[in-house]
């Protein structure tokens, strides 16, 4: 495993000034310390241990059953393995019920599973969780659009915001969470039009998961990039290593691809 030079920590306020400069976020899925090396090798500039290790790596139907163990876990495990790049620990499903509840559990996200940033699955119920959060020094990405963990509640892994009403919704809860101090906004499965709205109407970075190319940065799941997907790919979702390339291959065409405006595809967007 080969670890960078480089040991400075990006930081959320990096991801501010790529935002006012207009460079692109490249992000990715890790669960584990060697895939963190090699996704920051690759120039990734910030690692989600998503909540998609469910399926990904337990082999679960959704993410619904993934404990607060199997985060800290495997964040332990990314942190280890990485030097440079920001890492955010997802919030379980029933992690974050209450604003106490969720302090306790971000505490224990960032102090044993080691991460510098949380995220949580949010819309209007969560503004107060949010505002708590960043009161205590937590910082948040406030995850809007599909929620997979409220995936039986939707009725399926469905495009949020299409219609009007909808719509304005979104971009009324990206607003106040931004207000309630959420340093970063993740949206998934959300119309371009609208993410691109909702992208220039906030300061902090906006990252997007088939959710356009106008987001300030991407991200996608390391088993999507790498063509290991189990069962039915996302239409987001792109095989990088695709004609014989290695992983680090793929992942540098990945990071290549999003530096340079070219992923998403349209293709890959609503
Ligand atoms: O859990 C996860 O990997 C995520 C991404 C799909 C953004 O939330």
């Amino acid at each position: 495993m080969s670890v960078p030079l480089e040991s400075k920590r990006i930081t959320i306020s990096t991801f501010k000034k790529m935002k006012e400069e207009k460079k692109k976020i490249a992000c990715l899925t890790a669960y584990d310390a060697s895939f963190a090396a090699v996704v920051e090798d690759a120039g990734v500039e910030l690692i989600l241990v998503g909540d998609s290790l469910g399926m990904v790596i337990k082999g679960l139907e959704t993410t619904v059953p993934v404990t607060m163990d199997d985060v800290v876990y495997h964040s332990r495990c990314v942190v280890r393995g990485s030097r440079r790049a920001l890492v955010v620990g997802d919030m379980p499903f029933m992690s974050y019920c209450s604003p106490e509840q969720a302090l306790m559990n971000a505490a224990r996200l960032m102090q044993q599973g080691g991460v510098h940033m949380v995220k949580l699955e949010s819309s209007t119920t969560q503004i107060e969780t949010v505002g708590r959060l960043n009161d205590q020094g937590v910082p948040v990405c406030a995850h809007l659009g599909l929620r997979p963990q409220s995936i039986y509640k939707l009725g399926g892994y469905k495009v949020q915001g299409k219609d009007e009403r909808s719509a304005a919704l979104m971009l009324e809860d990206a607003s106040s969470l931004q207000e309630a101090g959420a340093a970063m906004l993740l949206l998934e499965c959300v119309p371009s039009l609208l993410a691109a709205e909702i992208t220039a109407n906030v300061d902090v970075p906006v990252i997007g998961i088939g959710a356009g190319l106008d987001c300030d940065g991407q991200i996608l799941v390391l088993q999507d990039l790498l063509g290991i997907t189990i069962g039915k790919v996302p239409r987001f979702a792109h095989n990088f290593i695709e004609g014989g390339k290695t992983i680090q291959e793929a992942v540098r065409a990945y990071v290549d691809a999003v530096k340079n405006h070219r992923f998403p595809a349209p293709e890959h967007a609503f």
